[in-house]
């Protein structure tokens, strides 16, 4: 929450009102905030949903648990596949699947992935699987991963799907958390040009969570994976003579859909809890009404990676609920080349992008001459999510993306609300580049101050939402307290986003990032003290404390500042080394970016760690109060460090 974001916003004067054509043919009309709160979600559940057995009760509401479409029965996998092939639908493409290899593509039909989905759950019943066995999913974008959570959601097994670029400690955290009986993996992902080992980091993530029974491994590389007789399946073999029927389990409104981690301010990554009813219902409204879904012609494309919450709610529940074609790509935007996002969007016809700040960055980064290479002509709309977007990000976007032309949505959510909460509606809104503008039609969106009066426009403070929405989290897996602590503490019964705002004098958000302990890194939250531990997890090390700094491209970047046991000198070698500590224990995407070894770290008297002015040193500022701090002099000796490793770059 810096007074610069604050500056930047005020002076951004641009204004973008919906264009004429698109205004009168999009999904949602500037009534569609007059609607009723009950009759928004009831008419929602009824049209982008199919249910087995009617809900009798919208919602009911004890804080801080809230329950939606109370009574009703429906299964995810029907409503995001059965149905589209039984209205006649099933030669629609579901996924145009395009490999990191060249010419490795797939078109999967709603017929197909129906015939995939009930193949795979005959064999997951096959090894055991019920409904609710907790299922691990660790695997790359490979069209056989949306299968797996399909099948599971068929059966009534909760999943979890664990972000392929995580360590082994990470999954057997995961995996031991939610019990997890069986693990579904591949043998290795492609990742520009090279192999991830998956089914090898899988197999030291099973050492540790000997819960897990039973593992299924996709083919996908070729490469060559040991098997453990009795544990390890190969995908393959377990479909084969596997019957092309499986009837869905009708699931209460209120069953345990999927369990998705996120990292707190403590070192153990929290289980959001996601059920059944009110997150299809959700994510399939906003899907709808944001992207303007025209189920017949749009060619959707979300480039997140479905091992987050983006790409459940995004790539999987919401745009299968409502008959989309996406498009789904397995690998790196710049393999072979820096074009290959505009290849892919001519060759598919792309007509609606949703993708994060920090691949916008990069792509201004390359420059605008690799998008100009191809076609974007069939690009109708863009989409981003999971930082504020730079105002200059945004234009760019637009610009060179969009030809100047389509309306940019900038959507706001996290994974605890499991569905869109701020955003432009694109026929409706004017828009302000850095701005995701109003809340949906009937999120209770506000802004507190530190003492809990809500502020009005040109007010500044705590994002809050004082009313249920049908995919809220309901609750942390195993742990009420924490769940009440994190959310509910602050204000009563009123949720505690995490994350500073302003409203402008229209009534316009605009977030200004997290105000805790947890930095954002390529649009991923990742906590100061999971970097810490891990660090401090590596025989050398006595301390540590991180920080984050902004950085152009991914938003913020970690800088570690470590302590060495026996007072010892840090070296290069030494730096690379615990790098490559962290990017083991909890993955690459947390590695920092600096370290800076230091003999102390500043410390208030009570001994806690001052992170701040460790950010004042990162970002080169001048140093704040350093009067609480037990030993001034400490934080003067690492500038100094600090400085003198800039000077050596
Ligand atoms: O700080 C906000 C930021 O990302 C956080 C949520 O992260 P996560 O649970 O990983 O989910 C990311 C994808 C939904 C938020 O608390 N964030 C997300 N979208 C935006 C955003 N900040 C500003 N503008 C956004 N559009």
């Amino acid at each position: 929450m810096s007074e610069q974001t604050i500056d930047t916003m005020l002076l951004e004067e641009r204004r973008y009102p919906p264009p004429p054509e698109f205004a009168a043919q999009a999904n949602a009309q500037p009534d569609i905030y007059d609607r009723d709160f009950d009759e928004f979600w009831e008419t929602e559940a009824r049209e982008r949903v199919t249910w087995f057995e009617p809900f009798t009760k919208l919602y009911e509401w004890e804080p801080p648990y809230a329950k939606w479409y109370l009574g009703g029965k429906l299964n995810v996998s029907y409503n995001c596949v059965d149905r589209h092939v039984e209205a006649g639908r099933g030669d629609k493409v579901a996924f145009h699947w395009e490999g990191e290899p060249e010419d490795d593509r797939r078109e999967i039909t709603y017929a197909d992935l129906q015939r995939e989905v009930a193949r795979f759950a005959n064999a997951l019943k096959e090894l055991g699987v019920r409904k609710g066995t907790p299922v691990a999913i660790y695997m790359g974008m490979v069209p056989e991963l949306p299968v797996a959570m399909l099948a599971c959601t068929r059966l009534g097994a909760p999943h979890t799907v664990v972000f392929g670029g995580f360590s082994a400690d990470s999954l057997s955290g995961r995996m031991v958390d939610m019990q997890c009986e069986v693990l579904i993996t591949q043998d290795e992902a492609w990742r520009r040009g090279s192999t991830v080992p998956l089914k090898q980091t899988a197999d030291d993530a099973m050492a540790d969570a000997p819960n897990v029974k039973t593992c299924v491994v996709l083919r996908r590389t070729g490469g060559d994976v040991p098997m453990q007789d009795g544990r390890d399946h190969w995908w393959h073999d377990v479909v084969e003579g596997a019957a092309d029927e499986c009837p869905p389990e009708p699931m209460d409104s209120e069953d345990l859909l999927f369990l998705m981690y996120t990292s707190g301010t403590t070192a153990k990554p929290k289980g959001v809890v996601h059920t059944t009813g009110g997150y299809l219902a959700g994510v399939a409204a906003t899907h709808y009404h944001i992207f303007d879904l025209k189920r017949d012609t749009d060619v959707y494309w979300c480039a997140a990676d479905i091992g987050w919450i983006t790409g459940h709610s995004y790539i999987v529940y919401g745009p299968l609920c409502n008959g989309a074609t996406s498009v789904i790509y397995e690998g790196t935007p710049d393999y072979p080349d820096k074009d290959r996002w505009w290849e892919i969007i001519e060759r598919y016809g792309v007509t609606i992008l949703y993708t994060a700040p920090t691949a916008i960055r990069s792509h201004m980064k390359w420059g605008p001459e690799y998008a100009e290479r191809h076609d974007l002509s069939s690009l109708r709309l863009l989409g981003s999510v999971g930082e504020p977007i730079n105002p200059e990000a945004w234009v760019w976007y637009r610009d060179h993306i969009g030809g100047d032309r389509t309306p940019v949505v900038d959507t706001w959510w996290q994974t605890e609300t499991g569905m869109i909460l701020i955003t432009p509606l694109p026929g409706v809104t004017t828009l302000k580049p850095g701005s995701a503008t109003k809340p949906f039609p009937t999120v209770a969106a506000a802004v507190f101050s530190e003492s809990g009066e809500e502020v009005g426009p040109g007010g500044g403070g705590y994002l809050v939402l004082k009313r249920p929405w049908p995919a809220m989290l309901r609750g942390i897996f195993g742990d009420d307290a924490r769940y009440r602590e994190t959310y509910w503490s602050k204000y009563p019964d009123v949720y505690f986003a995490g994350d500073g705002a302003r409203i402008d004098e229209d009534g316009d958000f605009w977030l200004l990032g997290r105000v805790d302990d947890v930095m954002n890194v390529s649009g991923h939250r990742i906590s100061t003290i999971e970097v810490e531990s891990a660090l401090v997890d590596h025989k050398e090390v006595a301390e540590a404390a991180v920080c984050s700094r902004k950085d152009s491209t991914t938003g913020e970047a970690i800088v570690a500042y470590v302590t060495l046991k026996g007072g010892a000198e840090g070296s290069v070698e030494k730096l690379e080394e615990l790098r490559n500590h962290v990017a083991r224990k909890i993955g690459p995407i947390a590695k920092p970016a600096n370290i800076v070894f230091t003999p102390e770290l500043p410390k208030t008297r009570s001994g806690k760690i001052m992170r701040r002015l460790l950010r004042d040193v990162a970002e080169h500022r001048t140093l704040g109060d350093t009067t609480t701090l037990a030993d001034p002099t400490v934080v003067e000796e690492i500038k100094t460090r600090a400085e003198s490793d800039r000077s050596e770059d």
